[in-house]
């Protein structure tokens, strides 16, 4: 895992989010299994339901460039958050562990390390072998 890539990409892309209605900003880096790094912000919509997380910005990102394999995911926010419920089931779709580092953008630290098994047990599942 590229620790310290995540890290700086997760924090440069958290300054990019898109969110002038909570003016809370998430910025993502996910790493693939070939080394490469693929970022995403939030993006909030008038319509606040069509808002989009960072974490699934990133993921789609990677999907659309031909990437299903991940190895880490990196979350940066003010204080560090962990990744809502539903970006948790998104992920999910493409790894059973996945280590998620998450980042206090004030302070430019990974504050706490977890795994995606951890943070959503019991995940819906209707694929048995990889996606
Ligand atoms: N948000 C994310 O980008 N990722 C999460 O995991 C949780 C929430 C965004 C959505 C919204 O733009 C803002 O944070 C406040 O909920």
């Amino acid at each position: 895992m590229n620790r310290d890539g995540l890290l700086a990409a997760a924090l440069a892309t958290q300054e990019r989010a898109y969110a002038p209605y909570s003016q809370f900003q998430v910025g993502a880096a996910v790493e693939t299994e070939t080394g490469e790094i693929f970022t995403g912000c939030n993006v909030e919509n008038a319509s606040y339901g069509l808002t989009i997380c960072a974490e699934r910005v990133a993921v789609c990102l990677a999907v659309a460039a031909g990437h299903r394999h991940f190895v880490a995911i990196a979350v940066a926010t003010a204080g560090g958050a962990s990744p809502c419920g539903a970006c948790r089931q998104f992920l999910a779709e493409f790894a059973d562990r996945l280590p998620v580092l998450i980042v206090n953008a004030e302070t430019g630290n990974i504050v706490a390390e977890t795994d995606l098994a951890d943070l959503l047990p019991g995940r819906f599942q209707l694929l048995d072998g990889d996606a």
